[in-house]
């Protein structure tokens, strides 16, 4: 009986999902179930999705969003920090982008407040997409097919950047993971986990991670100091919320990453230095707790992280519309 009700939620899809089990049964604690993208404006949602895959909005014509953060791997690159324009070396690891729309700002040190205002931000970035808004612009208002795909949308061919980026935001909010073993869980099915992943949970509470990596997201809701206890040691440059704040106290805190995908994200860390999961529970239990757990209660900490992979987007790949003989064309090796 279980297994066919899980079965039918997961059939019906994340959009579709209302559930037997609604929101007035889901347990109280301190990480509640990620809700299903509800789809307002479905043709912004597909322009999104095709601006998000458009290498032409990036100098090289080359490097998309996508390139960063791969919907195929957890909506991230899996390498310790991304490679940009020029395959210049990024300064800091690519966060992923599912669920992103549930974290209380955007980058490591929260100096985008909404996605849309972010989206700007890696066009124009000389070390990622190395491109401007008004080239992006003009690239896009002289592809014919995406000329007609603004007008559906936005009701006029002057294409402008803040379509764009809004857009992009409109697909990104659709990148939500629901419906993990964690969350069934969490709306009340005591049997859909392991004895070793529930055992987890209760020493993520009690241990004190709870206290950073809570809500929808198991984190994102707050900017936290790294090496609370102990400080961490990395080569890595950035300072983090210090950069945004202009505060001392700022120094070396960063945003609280989400843990929703985190078996899909590694290597982890802003400086992307762990590479498994069980290193970077036992980097966190020494550093913000002051806690050397046991080999056996790190691959307790670890199942239980795993149940928070959800539902990945079914992306289908989009077409993107072809250039225009006036379309300003891609410069990969300058
Ligand atoms: C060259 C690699 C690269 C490309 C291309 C890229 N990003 Fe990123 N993205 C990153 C990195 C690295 C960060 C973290 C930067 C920081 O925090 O300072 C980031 C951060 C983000 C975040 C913040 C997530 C969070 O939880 O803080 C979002 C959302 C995002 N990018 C979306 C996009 C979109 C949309 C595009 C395309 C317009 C894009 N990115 C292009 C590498 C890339
Ligand atoms: C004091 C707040 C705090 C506590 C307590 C805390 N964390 Fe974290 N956690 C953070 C911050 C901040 C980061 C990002 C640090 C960085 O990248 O430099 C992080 C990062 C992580 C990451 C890496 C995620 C990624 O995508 O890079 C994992 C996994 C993690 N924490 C698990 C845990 C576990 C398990 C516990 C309990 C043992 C815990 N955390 C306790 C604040 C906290």
């Amino acid at each position: 009986m279980r297994i066919t009700t899980i079965s039918t939620l997961v059939l019906a899809g994340s959009v579709l999902f209302t559930g037997a089990l609604g929101a007035s049964s889901v347990r109280n604690e301190p990480i509640q179930p990620i809700e299903p993208a509800e789809v307002t404006d479905p043709a912004k949602v597909q322009l999104g999705k095709k601006l998000f895959f458009e290498p032409r909005l990036s100098r090289s014509g080359f490097i998309s969003c996508n390139s960063c953060h791969n919907l195929s791997r957890g909506g991230s690159d899996n390498l310790r920090t991304s490679i940009g324009h020029n395959w210049q070396e990024g300064p800091i690891n690519s966060p992923t982008v599912l669920n992103s729309s549930l974290n209380l700002a955007q980058f490591w040190d929260g100096r985008a407040e909404t996605l849309q205002e972010q989206a700007g931000g890696p066009i124009e970035n000389p070390m990622e997409m190395a491109f401007t808004h008004e080239l992006a612009v003009e690239v896009l208002a002289s592809i014919p097919g995406y000329v007609e795909l603004f007008v559906d949308v936005y009701g006029t061919d002057q294409i402008d950047i803040d379509m764009v980026t809004e857009a992009i935001a409109a697909f990104e909010e659709t990148l939500v993971t629901p419906n993990s073993r964690f969350d069934y869980w969490l709306r009340g099915d005591d049997d859909v986990l392991t004895a070793e992943e529930l055992a987890g949970y209760q020493l993520f509470k009690s241990s004190g991670c709870v206290a950073c990596h809570n809500g929808p997201n198991a984190g994102g809701t707050s900017f936290q100091r790294m090496g609370v206890v102990e400080p961490y040691q990395t080569d890595n440059p950035a300072e983090g919320r210090v950069a945004v704040t202009g505060k001392d106290a700022d120094r070396f805190s960063f945003k609280v990453p989400s843990l929703r995908n985190v078996e899909l994200t590694y290597p982890y860390f802003h400086d992307g230095a762990a590479d498994t999961l069980e290193e970077a529970v036992d980097i966190m239990g020494r550093l913000q707790l002051g806690r050397v757990y046991t080999e056996e209660e790190t691959a307790q900490i670890v199942a239980f992280l795993k149940t928070l992979t959800g539902e990945q987007p079914r992306i289908q790949l989009p077409i993107l519309p072809p250039s225009g003989p006036t379309t300003p064309r891609p410069q990969p090796f300058d």
